[in-house]
């Protein structure tokens, strides 16, 4: 380990983007130059630009006016230290990440990410360096913190969506599907819904019933709404397609020779493809029990784009701000975590290789059900 008075910070940003992430950057690079006199520098790419040394330095004049700025000064990618695509080839590359990490003197190097993120920074814990994480995704399902900084932003970018969409239904006398982020988890759009008064909201942790989606589009016609606002989680299945992937997933779980392996992983992958179109495949089955014609909008990229709201630019700050900190007592191999209005080092191993979900019984889901909102069960 380093001899050197000054502490060396190093700085990555890896997995997919979100509002927010400069914001934190700029957190931890404040406060760890200005406060403890440290030196700060960027990686570029995540655990690529680490690997090929590609590096910027973190400066005064390149943390100033980055708060608002969307998406992430330091470029991002989804690359794992021990399994990188070069020339087409996937390579363990934690030798190179190792050998930079040496060469900047790195006191400590700050891995900004989701579940990934996370699972990368402990294998380069294990591997001997010292890491800290700070949690971020839209998707909010970083386990062992009460958010993640960009869900915030993304919630708002969906909820003004499904107001949108209210508008345009209502005239049409149609369903309008609208399709929100969230990997495998239902936060983004069980808020959104909630938020945005969604009459339908399907989320991965409550597989529905297709029917059951349209007998709660048909009470409402009957009543003399026309129109109906179905919000469904990218990861959302029906019941049968959710045993099937318990299926396929226990069988991988089990495979013990190379073939077995083989086939699960393809009945996998055959799965993840038949579910790719499922939002269009729902609003036409919707449109057939409904008689009631129907749009899919699916909200995409614009959830994590553009400048983060006053929530995130907060919270990524406190976050980043906290880090420094943590830095300055060496307090490494954790994730720096929300709790409440302050913040929790959390040890890495209690993070990674886990996802927050929605619980069953979460409050917000209660809330859903007594306004009346069908949830497809
Ligand atoms: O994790 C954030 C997220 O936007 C998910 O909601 C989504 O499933 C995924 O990333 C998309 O990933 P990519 O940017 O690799 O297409």
């Amino acid at each position: 380990m380093p001899v050197h008075m000054t502490k060396n910070i190093g700085i990555l940003t890896s997995g997919g983007d979100c509002p927010g992430l400069n914001a934190a950057i700029r957190g931890i690079g404040k406060a760890a130059q200005g406060a403890f006199g440290m030196h700060v520098e960027g990686f570029r790419d995540g655990f690529r630009g680490l690997m090929e040394n590609r590096t910027i330095v973190l400066d005064r004049e390149a943390l100033s006016g980055i708060l608002t700025v969307g998406g992430t000064i330091l470029g991002t990618s989804r690359d794992k230290p021990y399994r990188m695509l070069i020339g087409g080839k996937e390579m363990d590359v934690t030798d190179a990440i190792i050998a930079n990490y040496e060469k900047h003197h790195l006191d400590v190097l700050v891995c900004l990410g989701g579940g990934g993120t996370q699972k990368n920074a402990l294998y380069l814990k294990e591997k001997g360096l010292n890491v800290i994480t700070l949690p971020k995704t839209i998707d909010n399902d970083v386990a062992m913190t009460d958010v993640t900084f960009g869900f915030d932003t993304a919630l708002e970018i969906a909820t003004e969506a499904i107001d949108r969409l209210h508008s345009t239904a209502h005239s049409h006398h149609r369903i309008v599907v609208v399709e929100i982020m969230g990997h495998r988890a239902g936060w983004l759009t069980l808020a959104a819904g909630i938020a945005g008064g969604a009459d339908v909201i399907l989320i991965p942790e409550i597989p529905y019933e297709v029917e059951k989606v349209a007998k709660a589009i048909r009470d409402r016609s009957r009543s003399g709404r026309q129109f109906s606002i179905v919000a469904v989680a990218e990861g959302a299945t029906s019941k049968q397609e959710a045993a099937a992937y318990e299926v396929a997933e226990l069988k991988r779980q089990k495979a013990k020779t190379k073939e077995e392996r083989k086939k699960a992983k393809a009945a996998l992958a055959d799965w993840e493809a038949r579910h790719e179109g499922n939002t269009l495949r729902l609003a036409r089955e919707l449109e057939v029990l409904t008689r009631l014609e129907s749009r899919v909008t699916i909200l995409g990229y614009v959830q994590r784009g553009g400048a983060p709201s006053a929530v995130d630019r907060l919270l990524a700050t406190r976050l980043g701000t906290a880090c420094a900190e943590l830095i300055h007592e060496e307090q490494f191999g954790v994730m720096v975590a929300a709790r409440g209005d302050s913040t929790e080092a959390v040890p890495l191993e209690k993070v990674a290789g886990k996802r927050r979900t929605v619980p069953r019984d979460h409050p917000w889901i209660q809330s859903a059900r007594l306004v009346g909102t069908a949830l497809g069960d």
